[in-house]
């Protein structure tokens, strides 16, 4: 998708589609006498040919400007797009940045399967610093990019329904300096969820920890991030006695991914260390998981790709902070060199003269645990100050929260205090779960240190508690997102299938130092 910018009246843009906003300017609390009170839609531009061409539909009552409903004009009188559509912001009162992003996605999707390749997308215009020129610049571009994504890759008849060209649609009288270098971080932004979303598709054979290995190696060369991708050999030389269990059950060899970005000049302060858990394909190993859906397992590696997609989005954004990533990738089977339940496996010692913790195995299927132990070590080893993971950990996390909310879990409040601040700007949803001495109670072992399952109350949490045995002292954020890493249903702003979560909440956050 090319990406212009016009500071041109937007009646005199010339292209297949214009998008622009309403939203519903009806303002009553709802007292008794106010049930049912019409909604008021209300455009966000004060073009005089734009508001002429919708008063009808307006005028109306049928369209309420409700959030991400669309109504169509054909050839609008006195504009010179072909059509001019209305997206919906709902309330105006509670209009966010989010609500921007969602509202150029859901433009964007309206225009694909109508054979619709260039559109214009007027930014709103509004003087509240929630809706900033440059908050809803860069949010149109990131909303619009996500939009146009779509998961249907290997089908032989595929039609290829891309949007090719993008106006951004800005007053005459907007900041331009401020507005291009919004919407050029916006294209980085989306097209690095994007590119999260595109490895999370790819299935399991076509995608396995080598090949997800050479992909992070294309990607640091082409954004320009150090980067080193080892196997089994390095495995076994810093002792990754859990990663390499997980990984010894498959002919497919792990891959241990590291990304480096270092900013010229940076030499002291915090060093971020991302985590992610990779593994390719999930079938349980020998406590092997029931046939149904799980197909979906291909998208166990979302946390490694969210981590290399946030890298990407780092080395062309540059912030001022060190950070360095590794993905733990590795394919979880089932075969005669599997692990089994009751083996005892020597995790990474954070030091060569310190022995590494032992972890009982009860279960092979909670593998993600594992590769993260030694993910996490690691990153200390090369000096992270701070780290944050993302995993695909457990189905109980989409217990507890659902599918629209993931699980964040931290062992140091200041830090998530800066994570949190992160969702403010990037409209993800993650909902702080609880830590503790009762989880870290039920992974205790009767042979080892610990065992990698504590039973099924609080799955998240004995998960994440497990981790934070390994992360230790170092502040850390953990993130599970296997509620919310795919999509089952598309919506009017996205695509059914990968969601690309967590990418731009952990760029925020790594920008928060
Ligand atoms: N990859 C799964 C978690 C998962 C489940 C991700 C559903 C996405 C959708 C993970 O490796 C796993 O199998 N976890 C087990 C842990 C259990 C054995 C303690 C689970 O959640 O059932
Ligand atoms: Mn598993
Ligand atoms: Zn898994």
């Amino acid at each position: 998708m090319r990406t212009e910018i016009s500071f041109a009246p937007i009646a005199g843009i010339a292209t297949e589609l214009l998008a622009v906003l309403a939203a519903d300017t009806q303002t009553s609390k709802g007292s008794n006498s106010d049930l049912g009170a019409k909604p008021q839609p209300t455009l966000l531009t004060t073009d005089s040919a734009v508001q002429a061409a919708a008063a009808g539909v307006l005028g109306t009552g049928e369209y309420r400007a409700g959030t991400d409903e669309t109504v169509l004009i054909h050839a609008p009188a006195g504009l010179k797009a072909k059509r001019l559509l209305i997206v919906g912001l709902g309330k105006l009162a509670k209009a966010t940045g989010h609500g921007v992003r969602e509202a150029a996605g859901t433009a964007v999707r309206f225009a694909k399967p109508r054979g619709i390749r260039e559109l214009a997308f007027a930014l709103p215009e509004s003087s509240s610093e929630r809706l900033s020129e440059a908050v809803v610049a860069r949010a149109a571009a990131e909303g619009a990019l996500v939009g146009d994504f779509d998961p249907d890759t290997y089908r032989s008849d595929r039609k290829d329904q891309s949007i090719q060209s993008l106006t951004i649609a800005t007053p005459p009288d907007a900041d331009r300096p401020a507005i291009e270098a919004a919407v050029r971080e916006g294209v980085i932004i989306g097209e690095s969820q994007n590119f999260a979303r595109s490895l999370v598709n790819e299935p399991g054979n076509k995608l396995t920890p080598t090949i997800l290995g050479q992909r992070a190696a294309q990607m640091a060369q082409e954004a320009g991030l150090g980067w080193d991708v080892y196997s089994t050999e390095k495995l076994h030389e810093l002792k990754m006695g859990a990663f390499w269990s997980v990984s010894q059950g498959s002919p497919e060899p792990p891959a241990l991914i590291v990304l480096r970005y270092e900013p010229e000049g940076v030499t002291d302060g915090p060093v971020l260390g991302l985590v992610g858990k990779g593994i390719t394909f999930d079938t349980g190993g020998i406590s092997i998981k029931p046939a149904d859906s799980m197909e979906k397992m291909k998208y166990d590696m979302a946390g490694g790709a969210a981590m290399m997609g946030a890298m990407r989005a780092i080395a062309l954004l540059k912030p001022r902070v060190r950070v360095i990533a590794v993905v733990c990738a590795a394919e979880n089977m089932p075969s005669g060199t599997a692990q089994k339940p009751g083996d005892v496996q020597i995790a990474m010692p954070i030091a060569p003269d310190k022995p590494g913790k032992t972890i009982e195995i009860i279960n092979t299927d909670a593998e993600g645990r594992l590769v993260l132990a030694d993910g996490i070590t690691y990153a200390r080893q090369l000096g992270a100050t701070h780290l944050i993971d993302a995993a695909t950990l457990t189905g109980a996390i989409s217990v507890a929260l659902g599918k629209n909310i993931g699980g964040a879990f931290s062992n140091d409040d200041a830090t998530y205090a800066k994570f949190e601040s992160a969702l403010a700007v990037s409209g993800e949803k993650f909902w702080r779960m609880p830590l503790g001495e009762e989880y870290a109670e039920l992974i205790k072992s009767d042979i080892g240190d610990i065992k990698n399952t504590g039973g099924r109350y609080g799955g998240a949490s004995i998960a994440a508690e497990f981790l934070h045995t390994f992360a230790e002292d170092t502040p850390w954020i953990h993130l599970d997102i296997a509620g919310v890493a795919w999509l089952d249903e598309s919506r009017p702003h996205i695509a059914k299938g990968p969601s690309g979560i967590a990418v731009r909440s952990i760029l925020e956050w790594v920008r928060s130092f």
